[in-house]
């Protein structure tokens, strides 16, 4: 993969979180409208919270239906099955997959908890392309940089694959984990490069806390230090939604 952009991205800066929420959402939605089978999938984190409360009320009010779509996990902590409070597709299920009418036979999560996670992490990523690949990918912005668990020093090929958490991660984490319960040390993630495989990507970003890594990630030279940096790669296939906050330092905003 050549580090070039072939094409720019799309960037759209609105007033808050709620505006950036309302407008993932309806990105979301008309994919879907567009094609009911879409193969989706979506963060986890705080920032897409108003996305799913958005999508939710569409569901609830009759102008949408996720019941045929597939939805893909982007990643999980190694070890920890669906079902253990602190699992990221738990916190999907709960958080936006339950809410929103998608049949639980809908949704992918890789094998987390396989005696090879290496090996069920490979087939993840066969898995998603049976699947024809990803559609539409919304990812959020890691306060480090990361896209899914791609940590810093992620490659722009790079699979789905095992990798170890970063101790910053690793903090982040623990905000969601049982008090008292270690955070895991290691996470199955979907890797960038097959992130970049998707038809549509989505990064959505919220706050004055991510200004400078969504400046880092949109105008320093693409580094695998800051994963996110190499959605780039993805040229018109990338569309950014930053509200106000998050792109308060990027200084080339006509894009
Ligand atoms: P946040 O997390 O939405 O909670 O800021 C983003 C991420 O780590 O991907």
């Amino acid at each position: 993969m050549q580090a070039t952009e072939a094409s720019d991205y799309t960037l759209t800066i609105v007033p808050d979180a709620a505006a950036m929420s309302g407008m993932a959402a309806e990105l979301v939605a008309g994919a879907v409208a567009a094609n009911p089978g879409l193969v989706l999938a979506v963060p986890t984190g705080s920032t897409p919270l108003g996305m799913f409360e958005h999508l939710v009320a569409k569901v609830r009010a009759g102008n949408l239906d996720l019941s045929g779509i597939t939805l893909f996990c982007l990643d999980e902590y190694v070890g920890v099955e669906p079902e253990d409070p602190n699992s990221l597709t738990g916190w999907l299920k709960r958080s936006f997959v339950d809410p929103a009418g998608i049949p639980w036979d809908r949704v992918r999560a890789v094998a987390s908890s396989a005696a090879d996670p290496g090996a069920a992490a490979a087939a993840y990523d066969a898995e998603i392309a049976a699947a024809g690949g990803l559609d539409l990918a919304v990812l959020g912005l890691g306060p480090n940089g990361h896209i899914a668990y791609n940590e810093p020093g992620s490659a722009a090929d790079s699979r789905t694959r095992v990798l170890a958490l970063t101790p910053e991660s690793s903090a982040q984490a623990a905000a969601y984990w049982t008090a008292g319960v270690e955070t895991p040390s290691r996470a199955i993630t979907v890797g960038v490069g097959t992130l970049l495989e998707s038809d549509r990507l989505v990064l959505i970003v919220s706050g004055a806390a991510k200004t400078e890594m969504l400046r880092r990630a949109l105008e320093e030279p693409m580094d695998a230090a800051i994963p996110a940096s190499w959605l780039r790669l993805a040229g018109d296939r990338l569309h950014v939604i930053a509200d106000a906050a998050a792109a308060s330092a990027l200084t080339a905003t006509n894009h």
